[in-house]
Protein backbone atom coordinates (compact mmCIF):
# COMPACT_ATOMS: atom_id res chain seq x y z
CA UNK A 1 0.00 0.00 0.00
CA UNK A 2 1.65 3.30 -0.94
CA UNK A 3 -0.92 5.58 -1.53
CA UNK A 4 -4.08 4.98 0.64
CA UNK A 5 -2.18 6.49 3.79
CA UNK A 6 -0.45 8.97 2.30
CA UNK A 7 -1.79 12.38 4.03
CA UNK A 8 -3.61 15.00 1.51
CA UNK A 9 -3.62 18.85 2.02
CA UNK A 10 -7.24 20.08 1.13
CA UNK A 11 -6.65 24.22 1.69
CA UNK A 12 -4.68 24.26 4.76
CA UNK A 13 -5.60 21.36 6.47
CA UNK A 14 -3.74 18.29 5.83
CA UNK A 15 -5.74 14.92 6.01
CA UNK A 16 -4.15 11.75 7.59
CA UNK A 17 -4.66 9.54 4.58
CA UNK A 18 -6.89 8.87 1.34
CA UNK A 19 -10.04 7.81 3.15
CA UNK A 20 -13.22 9.71 3.21
CA UNK A 21 -16.62 8.48 4.83
CA UNK A 22 -18.93 9.82 2.09
CA UNK A 23 -22.00 11.72 3.43
CA UNK A 24 -24.26 9.15 4.97
CA UNK A 25 -28.28 10.38 6.16
CA UNK A 26 -29.12 7.73 8.64
CA UNK A 27 -31.94 6.79 9.56
CA UNK A 28 -34.01 7.25 13.14
CA UNK A 29 -31.02 9.11 14.98
CA UNK A 30 -32.65 12.76 15.07
CA UNK A 31 -35.81 13.76 15.18
CA UNK A 32 -38.15 16.66 13.07
CA UNK A 33 -36.46 19.07 14.91
CA UNK A 34 -33.15 18.60 13.30
CA UNK A 35 -31.05 18.04 16.82
CA UNK A 36 -28.25 15.91 17.11
CA UNK A 37 -28.66 13.15 19.29
CA UNK A 38 -26.02 11.04 21.56
CA UNK A 39 -26.38 8.76 18.33
CA UNK A 40 -25.03 11.28 15.97
CA UNK A 41 -22.09 11.79 18.26
CA UNK A 42 -21.04 8.37 18.42
CA UNK A 43 -21.33 7.34 15.32
CA UNK A 44 -19.45 9.76 13.81
CA UNK A 45 -16.52 9.09 16.87
CA UNK A 46 -16.30 5.59 15.52
CA UNK A 47 -15.13 6.12 12.04
CA UNK A 48 -12.81 8.71 13.43
CA UNK A 49 -11.46 5.93 15.86
CA UNK A 50 -11.20 3.84 13.04
CA UNK A 51 -8.91 5.57 11.27
CA UNK A 52 -10.82 7.33 8.72
CA UNK A 53 -8.85 10.70 7.57
CA UNK A 54 -11.82 12.47 6.62
CA UNK A 55 -15.17 12.88 7.74
CA UNK A 56 -18.00 14.31 5.66
CA UNK A 57 -21.25 14.52 7.83
CA UNK A 58 -24.31 13.33 6.33
CA UNK A 59 -26.57 15.49 4.71
CA UNK A 60 -27.28 18.16 6.70
CA UNK A 61 -30.66 21.18 5.63
CA UNK A 62 -29.66 24.50 6.21
CA UNK A 63 -33.59 25.60 5.48
CA UNK A 64 -36.57 24.94 7.77
CA UNK A 65 -37.96 23.15 4.28
CA UNK A 66 -36.09 21.12 1.57
CA UNK A 67 -35.41 18.00 3.82
CA UNK A 68 -34.48 14.81 2.41
CA UNK A 69 -35.79 13.05 5.15
CA UNK A 70 -38.41 13.90 8.13
CA UNK A 71 -35.41 13.51 11.02
CA UNK A 72 -32.60 14.50 8.56
CA UNK A 73 -30.14 16.33 10.97
CA UNK A 74 -30.13 20.70 10.60
CA UNK A 75 -28.78 23.69 10.85
CA UNK A 76 -31.01 26.29 10.06
CA UNK A 77 -30.75 27.52 13.76
CA UNK A 78 -28.55 29.00 16.21
CA UNK A 79 -29.72 26.18 18.18
CA UNK A 80 -28.54 23.69 16.44
CA UNK A 81 -24.67 24.81 17.25
CA UNK A 82 -23.80 23.38 20.74
CA UNK A 83 -25.13 19.88 18.94
CA UNK A 84 -23.05 19.95 15.83
CA UNK A 85 -20.26 20.81 18.31
CA UNK A 86 -20.07 17.77 20.10
CA UNK A 87 -19.97 15.86 17.30
CA UNK A 88 -16.88 18.04 15.64
CA UNK A 89 -15.07 17.89 19.09
CA UNK A 90 -15.46 14.21 19.45
CA UNK A 91 -14.02 13.33 16.21
CA UNK A 92 -11.33 16.07 16.16
CA UNK A 93 -10.37 14.31 19.57
CA UNK A 94 -9.69 11.07 17.35
CA UNK A 95 -7.13 13.10 14.88
CA UNK A 96 -10.01 13.28 11.69
CA UNK A 97 -10.78 16.00 9.81
CA UNK A 98 -14.61 16.81 9.66
CA UNK A 99 -16.76 18.60 6.90
CA UNK A 100 -20.73 18.92 7.10
CA UNK A 101 -22.62 18.35 3.64
CA UNK A 102 -24.99 20.93 3.02
CA UNK A 103 -28.21 19.71 1.16
CA UNK A 104 -31.42 21.42 0.04
CA UNK A 105 -33.82 19.11 -1.85
CA UNK A 106 -35.13 21.63 -4.12
CA UNK A 107 -37.92 19.62 -6.00
CA UNK A 108 -37.58 16.42 -4.47
CA UNK A 109 -37.63 17.21 -1.10
CA UNK A 110 -40.18 15.29 1.48
CA UNK A 111 -43.00 18.25 1.47
CA UNK A 112 -45.86 18.82 -0.39
CA UNK A 113 -45.28 22.52 -1.93
CA UNK A 114 -41.38 21.66 -3.46
CA UNK A 115 -39.14 24.10 -6.04
CA UNK A 116 -36.81 24.04 -8.55
CA UNK A 117 -34.94 26.48 -10.49
CA UNK A 118 -37.82 26.45 -13.15
CA UNK A 119 -41.26 24.46 -12.84
CA UNK A 120 -40.14 20.46 -13.15
CA UNK A 121 -41.59 17.04 -12.42
CA UNK A 122 -40.34 13.90 -11.35
CA UNK A 123 -40.64 11.21 -9.30
CA UNK A 124 -38.37 10.19 -6.05
CA UNK A 125 -39.17 7.03 -3.55
CA UNK A 126 -42.80 6.27 -5.52
CA UNK A 127 -43.95 9.62 -5.26
CA UNK A 128 -44.69 12.02 -8.01
CA UNK A 129 -43.02 15.82 -7.39
CA UNK A 130 -43.92 18.76 -8.98
CA UNK A 131 -42.10 21.63 -8.16
CA UNK A 132 -42.62 25.49 -8.70
CA UNK A 133 -39.99 27.70 -10.38
CA UNK A 134 -37.94 29.53 -7.85
CA UNK A 135 -38.30 33.79 -7.84
CA UNK A 136 -35.17 35.69 -7.72
CA UNK A 137 -36.47 36.29 -4.27
CA UNK A 138 -36.57 32.62 -3.66
CA UNK A 139 -33.13 31.66 -4.40
CA UNK A 140 -31.29 34.88 -2.19
CA UNK A 141 -33.21 33.48 0.45
CA UNK A 142 -31.99 29.89 -0.10
CA UNK A 143 -28.29 31.27 -0.50
CA UNK A 144 -28.65 33.19 2.68
CA UNK A 145 -29.70 30.03 4.33
CA UNK A 146 -26.72 28.51 2.71
CA UNK A 147 -24.07 30.54 3.88
CA UNK A 148 -26.02 31.21 7.71
CA UNK A 149 -25.47 27.78 7.93
CA UNK A 150 -21.89 27.55 6.82
CA UNK A 151 -21.31 30.38 9.30
CA UNK A 152 -22.69 28.08 12.28
CA UNK A 153 -21.02 25.18 11.17
CA UNK A 154 -17.73 27.50 11.57
CA UNK A 155 -18.67 28.46 14.73
CA UNK A 156 -19.54 24.57 15.79
CA UNK A 157 -15.40 24.03 14.81
CA UNK A 158 -15.90 22.14 12.05
CA UNK A 159 -12.74 21.83 9.37
CA UNK A 160 -15.54 23.44 6.27
CA UNK A 161 -18.27 22.08 4.25
CA UNK A 162 -19.56 19.97 1.42
CA UNK A 163 -22.17 21.36 -0.54
CA UNK A 164 -24.56 18.81 -2.39
CA UNK A 165 -24.49 19.37 -5.65
CA UNK A 166 -24.91 15.68 -6.50
CA UNK A 167 -28.02 13.28 -6.56
CA UNK A 168 -30.81 15.22 -7.91
CA UNK A 169 -31.08 17.84 -5.26
CA UNK A 170 -31.17 21.89 -6.08
CA UNK A 171 -27.70 22.64 -6.60
CA UNK A 172 -27.94 19.46 -8.81
CA UNK A 173 -31.07 20.95 -9.78
CA UNK A 174 -29.69 24.31 -11.26
CA UNK A 175 -26.37 22.45 -12.87
CA UNK A 176 -28.51 20.25 -15.43
CA UNK A 177 -29.85 22.35 -18.11
CA UNK A 178 -32.18 19.10 -18.99
CA UNK A 179 -33.94 20.19 -15.42
CA UNK A 180 -32.99 24.26 -14.88
CA UNK A 181 -34.66 25.62 -18.19
CA UNK A 182 -34.24 29.16 -16.75
CA UNK A 183 -33.79 32.44 -19.59
CA UNK A 184 -32.19 34.45 -16.78
CA UNK A 185 -28.58 34.60 -15.71
CA UNK A 186 -29.13 31.63 -13.51
CA UNK A 187 -30.61 29.49 -16.54
CA UNK A 188 -27.15 30.86 -18.85
CA UNK A 189 -24.74 30.11 -16.27
CA UNK A 190 -25.84 27.29 -14.53
CA UNK A 191 -23.00 27.47 -11.89
CA UNK A 192 -24.29 30.93 -10.67
CA UNK A 193 -26.65 29.84 -7.90
CA UNK A 194 -23.70 27.92 -6.30
CA UNK A 195 -20.62 30.44 -7.18
CA UNK A 196 -22.38 33.07 -5.54
CA UNK A 197 -23.28 30.80 -2.01
CA UNK A 198 -19.48 30.11 -2.28
CA UNK A 199 -18.24 33.71 -2.71
CA UNK A 200 -20.55 34.71 -0.41
CA UNK A 201 -19.39 32.59 2.81
CA UNK A 202 -15.86 32.99 1.57
CA UNK A 203 -16.12 36.89 2.76
CA UNK A 204 -17.19 35.35 6.43
CA UNK A 205 -15.16 32.39 7.17
CA UNK A 206 -11.42 32.36 7.64
CA UNK A 207 -9.44 31.57 4.20
CA UNK A 208 -8.56 28.24 5.87
CA UNK A 209 -12.45 27.05 6.48
CA UNK A 210 -12.36 24.48 3.89
CA UNK A 211 -15.11 24.62 0.95
CA UNK A 212 -16.02 21.76 -1.70
CA UNK A 213 -18.53 20.44 -3.46
CA UNK A 214 -20.05 17.11 -4.20
CA UNK A 215 -20.36 17.35 -8.03
CA UNK A 216 -22.46 15.33 -10.89
CA UNK A 217 -20.23 13.83 -12.96
CA UNK A 218 -22.44 14.14 -16.12
CA UNK A 219 -24.81 16.95 -16.13
CA UNK A 220 -26.50 15.87 -18.90
CA UNK A 221 -22.81 14.59 -20.01
CA UNK A 222 -19.19 14.40 -18.88
CA UNK A 223 -18.47 17.47 -20.63
CA UNK A 224 -20.28 19.38 -18.74
CA UNK A 225 -19.53 17.89 -16.03
CA UNK A 226 -16.03 18.77 -16.70
CA UNK A 227 -16.72 22.19 -17.55
CA UNK A 228 -18.57 22.69 -13.91
CA UNK A 229 -15.85 20.98 -12.35
CA UNK A 230 -13.47 23.94 -14.28
CA UNK A 231 -15.62 26.93 -13.10
CA UNK A 232 -15.88 25.59 -9.64
CA UNK A 233 -12.29 25.50 -9.58
CA UNK A 234 -11.96 29.09 -11.05
CA UNK A 235 -14.21 29.91 -7.96
CA UNK A 236 -12.03 28.66 -5.35
CA UNK A 237 -13.62 25.15 -4.45
CA UNK A 238 -11.07 23.61 -2.46
CA UNK A 239 -12.23 19.80 -3.73
CA UNK A 240 -14.36 18.18 -6.18
CA UNK A 241 -16.47 14.87 -4.72
CA UNK A 242 -17.18 13.37 -7.43
CA UNK A 243 -21.06 11.29 -8.22
CA UNK A 244 -23.68 10.94 -10.12
CA UNK A 245 -26.01 14.00 -11.01
CA UNK A 246 -29.44 14.49 -11.75
CA UNK A 247 -30.84 11.05 -12.25
CA UNK A 248 -32.88 10.13 -15.07
CA UNK A 249 -31.33 13.40 -17.24
CA UNK A 250 -27.75 12.50 -17.75
CA UNK A 251 -25.89 10.27 -20.13
CA UNK A 252 -23.56 7.99 -18.60
CA UNK A 253 -20.17 6.75 -20.67
CA UNK A 254 -17.30 4.36 -19.92
CA UNK A 255 -14.93 2.98 -22.37
CA UNK A 256 -15.24 -0.29 -22.95
CA UNK A 257 -13.35 -2.62 -20.74
CA UNK A 258 -12.48 0.23 -18.29
CA UNK A 259 -12.10 -1.53 -14.60
CA UNK A 260 -13.97 0.35 -12.51
CA UNK A 261 -17.77 1.97 -12.56
CA UNK A 262 -18.43 5.15 -15.05
CA UNK A 263 -18.65 7.70 -12.38
CA UNK A 264 -15.05 6.59 -11.22
CA UNK A 265 -13.91 7.19 -15.06
CA UNK A 266 -15.67 10.77 -14.45
CA UNK A 267 -13.81 11.07 -11.69
CA UNK A 268 -10.32 10.50 -13.05
CA UNK A 269 -11.26 13.06 -16.19
CA UNK A 270 -12.21 15.69 -14.20
CA UNK A 271 -9.13 15.28 -12.67
CA UNK A 272 -7.15 15.52 -16.01
CA UNK A 273 -8.42 19.11 -16.03
CA UNK A 274 -8.31 20.87 -12.32
CA UNK A 275 -5.81 20.54 -10.08
CA UNK A 276 -7.84 20.43 -7.00
CA UNK A 277 -8.17 17.48 -5.23
CA UNK A 278 -10.74 15.00 -6.53
CA UNK A 279 -12.48 12.45 -5.06
CA UNK A 280 -14.19 9.09 -6.48
CA UNK A 281 -16.63 6.97 -4.91
CA UNK A 282 -19.05 4.23 -5.81
CA UNK A 283 -18.81 0.51 -5.13
CA UNK A 284 -15.20 0.97 -3.08
CA UNK A 285 -14.86 -2.34 -0.80
CA UNK A 286 -11.55 -3.31 -0.53
CA UNK A 287 -8.06 -2.31 0.24
CA UNK A 288 -6.76 -3.60 -2.87
CA UNK A 289 -9.14 -1.78 -4.59
CA UNK A 290 -9.38 1.31 -2.85
CA UNK A 291 -5.22 1.61 -4.00
CA UNK A 292 -5.79 0.49 -7.80
CA UNK A 293 -8.26 3.29 -8.30
CA UNK A 294 -5.84 6.05 -6.59
CA UNK A 295 -2.93 4.64 -8.59
CA UNK A 296 -4.97 4.21 -11.98
CA UNK A 297 -7.00 7.23 -12.07
CA UNK A 298 -4.54 9.86 -9.96
CA UNK A 299 -7.55 10.65 -7.99
CA UNK A 300 -6.96 12.19 -5.07
CA UNK A 301 -9.14 10.44 -2.14
CA UNK A 302 -11.41 7.69 -2.55
CA UNK A 303 -14.91 7.00 -0.52
CA UNK A 304 -15.73 3.86 1.07
CA UNK A 305 -19.07 4.22 1.85
CA UNK A 306 -21.40 1.18 2.44
CA UNK A 307 -18.10 -1.15 3.34
CA UNK A 308 -17.77 1.53 6.18
CA UNK A 309 -21.14 1.46 7.44
CA UNK A 310 -20.53 -2.30 7.78
CA UNK A 311 -16.83 -1.80 9.31
CA UNK A 312 -16.16 1.57 10.82
CA UNK A 313 -12.60 0.49 11.65
CA UNK A 314 -12.20 -0.15 8.14
CA UNK A 315 -9.36 2.21 7.56
CA UNK A 316 -7.44 1.07 10.74
CA UNK A 317 -8.28 -2.89 9.71
CA UNK A 318 -7.07 -2.49 6.18
CA UNK A 319 -3.90 -0.82 7.53
CA UNK A 320 -3.01 -3.63 9.37
CA UNK A 321 -4.56 -5.97 6.45
CA UNK A 322 -7.40 -7.16 8.43
CA UNK A 323 -10.23 -8.51 7.33
CA UNK A 324 -12.57 -5.23 6.62
CA UNK A 325 -15.58 -7.01 6.58
CA UNK A 326 -17.93 -6.59 3.24
CA UNK A 327 -20.96 -4.99 2.14
CA UNK A 328 -23.69 -7.14 0.38
CA UNK A 329 -24.94 -4.40 -1.20
CA UNK A 330 -28.66 -4.81 -0.52
CA UNK A 331 -31.51 -3.82 -2.80
CA UNK A 332 -32.11 -0.76 -0.38
CA UNK A 333 -29.29 0.24 2.31
CA UNK A 334 -31.03 -0.92 5.52
CA UNK A 335 -29.37 1.76 7.25
CA UNK A 336 -31.60 4.32 5.57
CA UNK A 337 -34.15 3.50 8.40
CA UNK A 338 -33.02 0.52 10.66
CA UNK A 339 -29.55 1.02 11.88
CA UNK A 340 -28.69 -2.57 13.74
CA UNK A 341 -30.15 -4.99 10.63
CA UNK A 342 -26.64 -4.31 8.51
CA UNK A 343 -26.24 -8.20 7.65
CA UNK A 344 -22.43 -6.71 6.36
CA UNK A 345 -22.14 -6.15 9.85
CA UNK A 346 -23.48 -9.31 10.95
CA UNK A 347 -21.17 -11.71 8.92
CA UNK A 348 -18.21 -9.27 10.38
CA UNK A 349 -19.31 -9.57 14.01
CA UNK A 350 -19.69 -13.12 13.67
CA UNK A 351 -16.37 -13.42 12.43
CA UNK A 352 -14.95 -10.96 15.07
CA UNK A 353 -16.89 -12.72 17.87
CA UNK A 354 -15.36 -16.33 16.10
CA UNK A 355 -11.91 -14.56 16.58
CA UNK A 356 -12.19 -13.60 20.28
CA UNK A 357 -12.23 -10.14 19.27
CA UNK A 358 -15.14 -7.49 20.71
CA UNK A 359 -18.19 -6.98 17.90
CA UNK A 360 -18.94 -3.44 16.84
CA UNK A 361 -21.81 -2.26 18.91
CA UNK A 362 -22.89 0.85 17.73
C1 LIG B 1 -27.71 4.99 3.80
C2 LIG B 1 -27.16 5.91 2.76
C3 LIG B 1 -27.35 7.28 2.90
C4 LIG B 1 -26.80 8.17 1.94
N1 LIG B 1 -26.93 9.52 2.15
C5 LIG B 1 -26.23 10.38 1.35
C6 LIG B 1 -26.14 11.76 1.68
O1 LIG B 1 -26.63 12.23 2.70
N2 LIG B 1 -25.44 12.56 0.83
C7 LIG B 1 -24.81 12.08 -0.28
O2 LIG B 1 -24.18 12.86 -1.01
N3 LIG B 1 -24.86 10.77 -0.60
C8 LIG B 1 -25.51 9.92 0.21
N4 LIG B 1 -25.47 8.56 -0.05
C9 LIG B 1 -24.60 8.08 -1.14
C10 LIG B 1 -23.20 7.72 -0.59
O3 LIG B 1 -22.52 8.85 -0.12
C11 LIG B 1 -22.33 7.02 -1.65
O4 LIG B 1 -22.15 7.90 -2.73
C12 LIG B 1 -22.95 5.74 -2.14
O5 LIG B 1 -23.35 4.92 -1.05
C13 LIG B 1 -21.99 4.97 -3.04
O6 LIG B 1 -20.79 4.68 -2.36
P1 LIG B 1 -20.49 3.20 -1.72
O7 LIG B 1 -20.64 2.23 -2.84
O8 LIG B 1 -19.11 3.30 -1.18
O9 LIG B 1 -21.54 2.97 -0.66
C14 LIG B 1 -26.07 7.66 0.84
C15 LIG B 1 -25.92 6.27 0.70
C16 LIG B 1 -26.44 5.40 1.65
C17 LIG B 1 -26.20 3.95 1.49
S1 LIG C 1 -24.69 -4.82 3.86
FE1 LIG C 1 -26.65 -3.95 3.15
S2 LIG C 1 -27.37 -2.73 4.92
FE2 LIG C 1 -25.19 -3.14 5.26
S3 LIG C 1 -24.14 -1.36 4.41
FE3 LIG C 1 -24.23 -2.91 2.78
S4 LIG C 1 -26.10 -2.37 1.62
FE4 LIG C 1 -26.24 -1.31 3.60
Amino acid sequence: MSLLFEPLKINQTTINNRICLPSMVIGGYSDETGMVSEKNIEHYQSFAKGGTGLIIQEATCPSTYGKVAEDQLGVWSDDHIPGLKKIADAVHAEGATILVQLCHAGVTAIEEETFCPSEYSCTKNDRFRKGTALTLEHIKKIQDDFVNAAVRIWKAGYDGIELHGAHRYLICQFLNPRVNKRTDEYGKQPTLFVIEIINRIREIVPDTFIIGIRLGAFEPTLADGIANAKALEKNGIDFLNISYGCTGEFDSYVPEDYPFKDVIYAAAEIKKNVSVPVFAVNGIKTPEMAEDILQITGVDMVNIGRSMLVNPNWANDAKASQDTGKCLVCRQCMWHKTPPKCPGRKILNRKLVRANKTPILN
